[in-house]
């Protein structure tokens, strides 16, 4: 049975109520992620002791320390105990100027500091309509993952065609899964069949309650990156509960 992983991604909006969360038994073959904005991470790191939910940041820069304005270290998130960090989330490129060279370099210095990290890669709707969605998403992926050689167990991609996030236009789960697919067969020409077929490849862009089963059926969709339903309670626990419904 695979592992999949339902990870709610707040951005930079806090959420009133998350107390029921912290009632989550943990759930066979199931983790369970939020990432809220830095500030409220030791909070939820708290307040989710124990429990099944797990608390990751959304960002990491890639020096210790120093002269970077605005910026945080892997070092510094250790300290508040967490293990997940979100790199090159497509506000992150497309708001902040990230580019694929930088969230390589995320990406070599959150693995030798042992963090688990979620890579976002995914297409805009022009490269879509003019057929070139495949070719920028292997780009992203390839370049995210240069040169980490036989470092690929902490990694998780989370496959997020900007144009469905935020929006309500989800891809639909056979679109979808012609993507998982193809990056699962592109990791397996970096990394190798046995790790591409071990690793987890998240769906993200208007992952809703009533959309979640029919993307967590296909073969190569091994869980989710919730932005706007992570915001209410209700909404992510139903997410998660009907993500358990699907007997992967
Ligand atoms: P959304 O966001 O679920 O609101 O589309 C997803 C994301 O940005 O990770």
């Amino acid at each position: 049975m695979r592992r999949i992983m339902i990870a709610g991604n707040w951005k930079m909006n806090l959420i009133d109520d998350i107390e029921p969360l912290t009632g989550i038994e943990p759930i066979d073959n199931m983790d369970i992620l939020i990432c809220p904005p830095f500030t409220h991470i030791d909070k939820y790191s708290k307040s989710t002791e124990g429990t099944a939910v797990k608390v990751g940041a959304q960002n990491a820069y890639y020096e210790d320390s120093g002269a970077y304005t605005g910026e945080i270290s892997y070092k510094f998130l250790r300290d508040f105990g967490v293990e997940y960090v979100i790199l090159g989330h497509s506000e992150r490129r497309h708001v902040f100027g990230e580019t694929d060279e930088m969230v390589n370099m995320k990406v070599k210095k959150g693995l030798s500091e042992g963090f688990s990290l979620i890579v976002c890669i995914g297409e805009k709707e022009s490269d879509r309509e003019n057929n070139k969605h495949k070719m920028v998403v292997e780009n992203q992926l390839k370049t995210a993952l240069m040169g980490i050689e036989n470092n690929f167990e902490n990694i998780i991609i989370a496959y997020e065609p900007v144009w469905a996030i935020g929006t309500g236009k989800t891809a639909t789960p056979l679109d979808a899964e012609d993507m998982h697919k193809f990056i699962r067969e592109k990791i397996a020409e970096v990394a190798g069949r046995e790790i591409s077929a071990n690793m987890q490849i998240l769906y993200g862009g208007s992952v809703k309650k009533h959309n979640v089963k029919d993307l967590l059926r296909q073969d190569n969709i091994d869980g989710a990156l919730i932005g706007g339903a992570s915001l209410k309670y209700d909404h992510f626990i139903s997410i998660i509960r009907n993500a358990e419904q699907i007997n992967i």
